[in-house]
């Protein structure tokens, strides 16, 4: 069994955009700049966006951090996502998901300029990924094809099930892997995702194990602990684990613990190649969301 260590990659894929970002300082341009918009102070959010921020700084990338309070209308918040929109300054823009209740997500989401929308959620970015046409991805997605590529693991004619239908992993990822690879988008080798068979499976699927016992790689991104355990896993499948949950741990300093998706201690041993939780696909979503703001700020450039 191999870890996908993503900790690892993703310290590559940043090494690699702190060069270009000196690149472009010695020839007199500017830094890519993110804006972060966080609502209110959910505190995954809050870790989340310190970690996404903190990216930005360690790459040489500038940052704007736009707190705004848990009760600010939709009307104010529409009000200061068109601002960015509007700020040529700003190469990309995320809102932090969840919004409170009050908001409506999707009214948002739909407001941010596709360009500069580097979460890859608007309806014109999933549009061009559903047509295998250059699109901002979004950053798990895009991650997870990082790291499958840099471990070789090819998913042509192999059977990947991807669990979870979510607009932000599941039903991108279902996309990027069924594409045909030379329609993928630039810079990726050909052989890097695409032409798999997919199954996308969700909280109303009927018999997933015999489902999951079929694939050559399942993606879990369901937000439910130990849901894929050994008994559903095929020996030498590989397993990446998308599932960020907090378990509460008395005995750790820190009163939980993270935990993924996967029953790790059992399937891991089965296992080909799995992702650790944490150290897998996390740092892999915050690398993609690094390469999506300099994507943004270099399509910037030629328009
Ligand atoms: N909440 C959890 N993950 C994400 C993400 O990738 N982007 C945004 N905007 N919100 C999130």
């Amino acid at each position: 069994m191999i870890l996908l260590d993503g900790k690892q990659v993703a310290a590559d894929i940043r090494r690699q955009l702190r060069e270009q970002v000196d690149a472009l300082l010695r020839a007199g341009q500017r830094a890519p700049h993110l804006a972060v918009i966080i609502v209110g102070d959910n505190p995954a959010s809050l870790t989340y966006v310190r970690n996404k921020v903190r990216a930005c700084d360690e790459v040489g990338f500038r940052t704007t951090r736009i707190d705004l309070p848990a009760d600010i209308s939709q009307d104010a918040l529409l009000a200061e996502v068109r601002r960015l929109n509007d700020d040529p300054g700003i190469d990309g823009f995320i809102v932090q998901l969840p919004l409170p209740p009050h908001i409506n997500e999707a009214a948002v989401t739909q407001a941010i300029d596709w360009r500069k929308d580097v979460d890859g959620l608007h309806p014109h970015n999933i549009g061009l990924t559903a047509l295998g046409m250059p699109s901002l991805v979004s950053a798990t997605p895009r991650g997870i094809r990082e790291l499958l590529a840099h471990y070789n693991i090819q998913t042509a004619g192999r059977h990947v099930v991807v669990i979870g239908r979510s607009n932000i992993v599941g039903k991108p990822m279902a996309m990027l892997l069924m594409q045909r690879p030379y329609l993928s988008l630039p810079n990726m080798s050909a052989s890097a995702l695409g032409d798999a068979t997919v199954t996308v499976c969700h909280s109303k699927t009927h018999d997933l194990r015999t489902i999951c016992l079929s694939a050559d790689i399942i993606i879990v991104a369901a937000g439910q602990p130990a849901l894929l355990t050994a008994d559903m896993v095929r020996p030498g499948a590989v397993v990446v684990d998308v599932g960020i949950n907090h378990i509460e741990d008395p005995a750790s300093p820190r009163g939980y613990r993270l935990v993924g998706d996967v029953d790790f201690p059992d399937v891991a041993p089965r296992c080909a190649y799995i992702t650790p939780v944490p150290g897998g696909v996390g740092p892999m979503t915050i690398a993609g969301l690094l390469q999506n703001t300099m994507q943004a700020y270099t399509d910037s450039l030629s328009r």
